[in-house]
């Protein structure tokens, strides 16, 4: 009999490589260290790798472990497992137009052992004030929820690239809504698969046993289906402890993204589940978080019904200057969004604790109304337990049509600005969510670098310089009066070329944005596009605030009637803002521009 050696390549210090045929390789782990380094190549596809602590597997979990060249490493802590036999036994991929062996990859001789890892910033498109994930990739914000004076922001993290894979709850922190403290991952994948969309919520009346205020996560374990897991933190949050029982929910079809609060007005709690592909919401009520009960679907042909139904929220609203609340159902939809690819959709109405029965027009339908009329607003919902009985909201800063291909690669997608939302009743008799900047946002402000009370425009456009320290990350107010105006557009602008318009236009009560030419475009054919808002009023009056944080532009209506969120990729920082009117004469009123204060990191 013949026996053929395993091919070893020659490892960096305190790894061996053993080629075992095409497609397997064993790395062993020799030495002791806090990390493995794993090299990606981000355009090839995704090597599964098994870690086996002496012998059995401890996770799995893929990375695109580099072939041709290192686009960057990403860092695989063993510190844990030091004094164990540590062997990631990896597959990789066989595209079937180019047979290989796998032993030729670049990983191999670069894979390596350290006790550090560099989190120093190298994207110059990474916010400055909006939350991020140090590197890797982030979508859907997650069980997010307030204690003790602290915002807990959890989110879909890859750790081990900046595309989608191996769902995890990274978990960041903060006393103000704007600097954020990054923490351990929270929630990691197990067997029954990773770990999806979610919430939290505080048991304070210990109704599911884990002790009085235990935090108790529910979230979608998706392995081969999807199915509700239950996880306890005893440590606000900062580790959880799986559930043995789970999963506690299972449904025959796609369902994800449990949110759940606790309803006052029954002494029960309500779950919503999206039913992804049945595109409804189903609402459950339990008494202790474990057990429970679907008690009706909401939304069968109802609102915008294209793409997968995702990340539900239910939130009892009061309506300004009344005294009055409603129950809002906030739904994320994918493909579907009015301007293409990801949005979020939203319903007013009642719920009784089972049912949700949402609020028709003067014809009887049940209308579509739209959180944020931008490109890149999505998966949105609530803190639970903000104080003083706010209601605050993040989004994912971006859309499932290009978040992968935007061009940063350290780090993909940031977060919303965090947002204060009620509701308004609009002169069509509607409710419609009002959302403002939440005011802690105000403390970003630093000296103001322009105040101009009042300034006629006409054809001929009026010009102001935007701040330059940091990239420009600034907050712009103004009010526009259109007076006879047809059009006032409002243009930021930069001297290599690139520019956003946006117009108020008050014949048709639409505020527009157009990235056409805002700068990079090219990575996605649905990237340049123009979105346009409804101003919901009838007037030739327009106020607006506008954050601008090196790829990100946020527009509010100054009453909350609308906001619109887009990301832009400028080749240098927007440098002006001009001002000019089509049709007659408009005046700009009350223009302030505060530069973002230099100790936000
Ligand atoms: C929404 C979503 C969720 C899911 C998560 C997976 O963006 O598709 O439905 O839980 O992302 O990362």
């Amino acid at each position: 009999m013949t026996v053929f050696a395993a091919t070893q390549a020659a490892g960096a210090d305190g790894i061996v490589v053993n080629h075992l045929g095409t497609t397997n390789t064993l790395v062993r782990v020799t030495d002791t260290a806090k990390y493995v380094l794993l090299p990606v190549e981000e355009s090839v596809e995704d090597a599964k790798l098994d870690l086996l602590l002496d012998g059995n597997v401890e996770r799995t979990f893929y990375v695109r472990l580099a072939r041709n060249k290192v686009d960057y490493y990403v860092p695989f802590d063993i510190s844990g497992y030091n004094g164990k036999n540590i062997i990631f036994n990896v597959v990789t991929a066989q595209g079937r137009a180019s047979v290989r062996e796998a032993k030729d990859d670049a990983c191999w001789s670069s894979i390596r052992l350290s006790d550090t890892f560099d989190t120093t910033n190298t994207e110059k498109y990474r916010p400055a004030y909006h939350h991020t994930p140090l590197y890797g990739w982030m979508n859907d914000p997650n069980g997010m929820f307030y204690k003790d004076g602290v915002w807990h922001l959890y989110y879909q993290y890859n750790p081990y690239g900046s595309k989608w894979q191996n769902m995890t709850w990274g978990h960041s922190t903060s006393t103000d809504l704007i600097n954020w403290e990054h923490h351990a991952n929270a929630i990691e994948p197990n067997s029954l698969g990773s770990v999806f969309s979610g919430s939290c919520a505080i048991d304070s009346l210990n109704t599911a046993g884990f002790g009085k205020d235990a935090v108790i996560a529910l979230y979608t374990s998706a392995g081969i289906n999807q199915m509700q897991s239950l996880a306890h933190s005893v440590d606000n949050g900062a580790t959880f402890t799986i559930y043995p029982g789970n999963p506690i929910v299972t449904l025959e079809s796609e369902a994800r993204d449990p949110n759940m609060f606790y309803n006052t007005a029954t002494g029960k709690w309500n779950m919503l589940l999206a039913h992804a592909l049945d595109h409804e919401m189903l609402i459950f009520s339990s008494a202790d978080m474990k057990e429970w009960t679907l008690e009706s679907a909401f939304g069968k042909g109802l609102g915008a019904q294209d793409g997968v139904w995702e990340c539900p929220d239910l939130l009892y609203l009061p309506v300004e200057g009344a005294d009055e609340s409603k129950w809002v159902l906030i739904c994320n939809i994918n493909p579907g969004g009015p301007f293409g690819g990801s949005s979020t959709q939203y319903f007013v109405g009642e719920f009784d604790g089972k049912k949700f029965t949402a609020d028709t027009d003067s014809e009887g339908n049940v209308p579509t109304k739209w959180m944020d009329y931008g490109k890149d607003h999505y998966a949105t919902v609530s803190w639970s337990n903000a104080p003083e009985g706010r209601k605050v909201v993040i989004g994912w800063m971006s859309n499932w049509q290009y978040a992968a291909e935007v061009p940063t690669r350290q780090f993909r997608s940031a977060n919303t600005l965090p947002r204060d939302i009620m509701l308004f009743k609009g002169d069509d008799g509607q409710y419609y969510i009002k959302t403002t900047p939440s005011p802690e946002l105000t403390a970003l402000r630093a000296q103001r670098s322009s105040n101009v009370r009042s300034k006629g425009v006409s054809k001929k456009p009026v010009k102001y310089a935007l701040p330059t320290a940091n990239d420009g990350i600034c907050e712009i107010l103004f009010t526009i009066n259109a007076k006879k105006a047809d059009k006032v557009v409002v243009t930021l602008s930069n001297n290599v070329g690139d520019k956003v318009d946006m117009t108020f236009n008050p014949a048709t009560s639409t505020f527009d944005f157009d990235r056409r030419n805002s700068g990079i475009t090219d990575f996605s054919y649905d990237f340049p596009t123009v979105v346009s808002a409804p101003t919901l009023r009838d007037s030739n009056i327009q106020t607006l605030r506008i954050y601008i944080d090196r790829s990100s532009i946020e527009v509010f209506d100054g009453e909350g009637n609308f906001v619109m969120t887009n990301l832009v990729f400028p080749k240098a920082p927007y440098s002006a803002i001009t001002f000019a009117a089509e049709g007659g004469k408009a005046t700009i009123n009350n223009l302030e521009i505060y530069p973002i204060k230099n100790t936000v990191k």
